[in-house]
């Protein structure tokens, strides 16, 4: 079947909350005619109060003129039952998120759409398949999941269930488009690319602070600071909702017949049990209005720095920092014979994590040793974490000294397999690898719905091509072997490639 959608198709917008306004607000901007519906007196009233307040804003601001608002506004109406959205191309539901009324509702619009008109989900979790089922036409029915705030954020996701038209998804692709987004085709499987991928950005953060490796404001800062994702965990998950965040990863746990590398963290459902949801209830990782919010880090104090620093030819993703001690003046000399792939200074070694604690490596490569937590870009990074065996622990204010003067700041950290930054992009890039192994996702489509979708810095199938797919998988066979769990199994995706010394984006 032939889809047509265009800005002459009239959209039905079902659920007038957060979600559902705001899509209606793109598709009215879009210059379709839409209905707002919502089951709750008063609620549709509500969203198209909530739209209009956005355009103003967006006229304060100078971005969009005063007649732009009023056609956009005019061109939405509030549709007070079911039937008056007859007539409808295209209909959103944006209501809550259970299957049952998802599922009956289609139901109840099927007989008053024509036979061509789309059913579109913006479900964030439920099986599209399983909205479809029990319709006459399950075909015409997509999954179509924006991310909040809607009229803002650039990425769709486009899901297609086992009936759903492969002419559908791409007409969807095109009015995406068209409605200034990036369309990407997300598997229907839990949690689709976006929250499926992204799970082990909060699972890890909140295994971290339950192993006590460091405070929630550290682990946040590291992953804003040196990792240049855009928030740290803990504040996400605070800004998010805490329950709204468990609740996705009880969905995806579930959905994966209980894989225990999902299940949900205890100090999370705590925190929800008691109330302290984040954000919206004053108090989550954080407490908010008083001084306790995200804020002071100590570094580590420079004592005097050791020179000279000696470093091999070839130093790899170390070499922009060796570059920034150059220019900072430090005294750096090569050594030849050294087999270790790192700096050194005195009796020290210098090393990025590989996966394993710095009491490990000490025991397996002789004493002496500092491990330093991944960075985003070592040539432009302000901080770094930073954890030492026992020989080594009395000289890493001299590593701060000798970082000082080139403008990096040390972050201690206990002594934890994989780190910080290290273990969450190893992690993050892993899941992306796994999604691509078992539904077939494409690693530009994740890397784009990673970077659309959450703001990550650098999509993690392209991270994990920047540090070399073997240095991942040897992350996380090294987190495994530390943990005993399976949680850190290696994605097929990623093996192939690192026996095959391949990359995702070839
Ligand atoms: P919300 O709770 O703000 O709004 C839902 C609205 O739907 C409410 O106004 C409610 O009265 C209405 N509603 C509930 N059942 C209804 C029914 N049977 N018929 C008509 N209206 C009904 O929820 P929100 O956050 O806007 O989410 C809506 C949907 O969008 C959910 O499926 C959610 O998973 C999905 N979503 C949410 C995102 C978010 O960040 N909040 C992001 C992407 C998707």
């Amino acid at each position: 079947m032939s889809y047509e959608l265009s800005s002459s198709t009239r959209v039905a917008v079902i659920g007038a909350g957060s979600m559902g306004s705001g899509i209606a607000q793109l598709a009215a901007q879009s210059g379709h005619q839409v209905l707002l519906h919502d089951a709750q007196p008063g609620a549709g009233e509500r969203g198209l109060e909530r739209i209009a307040a956005d355009l103003d804003g967006a006229v304060k601001r100078g971005k969009l003129a005063d007649l732009d608002r009023t056609m956009i506004l005019g061109r939405i109406r509030v549709a007070g039952c079911l039937e008056e959205l007859e007539g409808s191309g295209l209909v959103v539901e944006a209501i809550v998120e259970r299957l049952e009324p998802k599922q009956s509702l289609f139901r109840t619009l099927e007989p008053l759409l024509s036979s061509q008109a789309v059913l579109a989900t913006n479900t964030s979790s439920i099986s599209v398949t399983a909205v479809a089922q029990g319709l006459h036409h399950p075909e015409r029915v997509i999954g179509w999941h924006f991310f909040n705030p809607a009229p803002r954020m650039k990425l769709v996701e486009i899901i297609r269930g086992v009936e759903t038209d492969p002419a559908l998804a791409s007409a969807l692709r095109d009015l995406s488009n068209a409605w200034g987004k990036t369309a990407v085709d997300a598997p229907n499987t839990p949690g689709f690319i976006v929250n499926r991928v992204a799970r082990p950005y909060y699972a890890e953060a909140l295994r971290l602070l339950a192993e006590g490796v460091a405070e929630a404001s550290v682990v946040d800062r590291l992953l804003r600071e040196a990792g240049g994702f855009a928030m740290g965990p803990f504040e996400l998950m605070d800004l998010i909702g805490l329950d709204v965040n468990l609740s996705v990863s009880e969905s995806v746990f579930h959905a994966t017949a209980y894989d225990p590398r999902y299940a949900p963290s205890i100090l999370q459902q705590e925190l929800v049990r008691s109330g302290r949801l984040g954000r919206k209830s004053g108090c989550g990782f954080y407490r908010y209005g008083d001084a306790s919010e995200p804020g002071i880090v100590d570094t580590i104090a420079p004592t005097t720095a050791i020179e000279p620093i000696r470093v091999p030819t070839e130093l790899g993703l170390l070499d922009p920092l060796v570059e920034r001690l150059r220019l900072a003046g430090s005294v750096i000399v090569q050594h030849s014979q050294s087999i270790h792939e790192g700096l050194e200074f005195g009796s020290v070694r210098v090393a990025l994590t590989d996966g394993r604690t710095a009491a490990e490596c000490s025991a397996q490569d002789g004493p002496g040793l500092i491990l330093l937590d991944l960075a985003l870009d070592f040539g432009k990074t302000a901080l770094i974490g930073v954890t030492a065996d026992a020989a080594a622990l009395p000289h890493v204010g001299a590593l701060a000294a000798s970082l000082a003067p080139a403008g990096i700041a040390l972050v201690a950290l206990e002594d934890v397999a994989g780190l910080v930054v290290m273990r969450t992009v190893c992690c993050l890039a892993n899941e992306a690898a796994d999604v691509m192994t078992w539904t077939g996702a494409k690693a530009a489509d994740i890397d784009t719905a990673m970077q659309l979708g959450t703001a990550y810095p650098r999509g993690p199938l392209s991270w994990a091509d920047g540090l070399g797919c073997s240095r991942v998988a040897a992350v996380l066979t090294h987190l495994q072997a530390h943990y005993g769990e399976t949680r850190y199994r290696r994605a097929p995706a990623l093996s192939r490639r690192h026996f095959s010394r391949g990359a995702f984006h070839e």
